[in-house]
């Protein structure tokens, strides 16, 4: 669902009271404009100079978590058609604890004017560099190999058939299924900040899923491709993610193709970025056999 940004400014003057007492401080404002952000998010830095980050959402209060009716063959799915972008950050925030050391953590929530406000730890670093020769992209192997050393989270949560099996051809939705790795499902550049020590965090944990840990490095491939990689580097790449080892070619091929329409069904619907990213994930597809 499209939802306007609304800047931090441009909030109604409860929030602002709201968060301003709960930080008990002033506080300065830097609003990015990234143009794929919804909602609202802001840096804030308070007066002793501490900075936190803050994701917003506005609208009724997420969704009473049931148990979800996971079933993509009879048109049904674990989202459900009410699922929002509340529900969204609620995930972002429900996840959160049982993340690897390097993402950030919440560190509060509040929710006002049916805004729905979520604060982070601040990370100090900038986007990752996928480029060819880039440092950042050892760094980003990392975090993604940290993952599949993660345990997964005591939490429902959807799994890879549930996240891509609707786009899967069905006599091979089977090879989602299995492994227990937690999976971010975009490790975009914009997802993930590197720090003064060459340390890569993964942030925007909006769509967190559980599946075969290969699944990471195969997203994370198609990413290196867009960047300029060609696909055996990019290939090469992701085996440096241990779970890789784990990837049968048939199943890659299965994934990537679901991937690929996926991304062909965002770009009709206008998501931002995917127009551009489109014919990489098909190739990148397509280099599967
Ligand atoms: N904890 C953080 N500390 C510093 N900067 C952050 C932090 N989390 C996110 N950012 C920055 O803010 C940007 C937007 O955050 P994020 O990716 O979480 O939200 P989003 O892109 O709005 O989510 P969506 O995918 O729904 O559009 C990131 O690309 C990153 O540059
Ligand atoms: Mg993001």
């Amino acid at each position: 669902m499209a939802v306007a940004h609304t800047p931090w400014q441009q909030l109604p003057a409860e929030v602002h009271i709201a968060v301003e007492k709960r930080l008990g401080s002033a506080y300065t404002v830097q609003t990015s404009d990234a143009g794929a952000n919804n909602g609202t998010n802001a840096t804030l830095t308070l007066t002793d100079s501490t900075r936190l980050f803050i994701k917003g959402q506005f609208g009724r209060a997420p969704r009473e978590f049931l148990d979800p009716v996971a079933d993509p063959q009879d048109g049904s799915d674990w989202w459900g058609a009410d699922w929002g972008p509340v529900d969204q950050l609620n995930e972002e925030a429900r996840i959160n604890p049982y993340l690897p050391a390097a993402s950030p953590r919440v560190l509060w929530r509040e929710e006002v004017a049916d805004w729905h406000l979520v604060a982070f730890e601040w990370i100090d670093g900038r986007h990752a560099d996928y480029r060819p020769g880039s440092p950042d992209i050892a760094a980003t192997a990392q975090a993604l190999a940290d993952l599949g050393a993660c345990r997964i989270p005591p939490i429902p949560l959807p799994t890879a058939r549930d996240r891509w099996g609707y786009y899967c051809d069905r006599d091979v939705r089977h090879l989602l299924d299995g492994g227990g790795t937690l999976l971010h499902t975009d490790p975009a550049e914009v997802n993930v900040l590197v720090d003064a020590h060459a340390r890569a965090h993964l942030v925007d944990w909006a769509w967190p899923a559980v599946g075969p840990g290969w699944i990471n490095p195969a997203l994370w491939g198609l990413r290196l491709v867009a960047a300029g990689h060609d696909f055996a580097d990019a290939a090469a790449w992701a085996s440096e993610i241990p779970a890789w080892a784990e990837a049968t070619p048939g199943a890659v091929k299965a994934f990537t193709r679901a991937e690929a329409r996926r991304w062909t069904d965002e770009a009709d619907r206008g998501t931002y970025g995917a127009d551009s990213l489109v014919d990489d994930v098909l190739a990148w597809a397509d280099f599967w056999v």
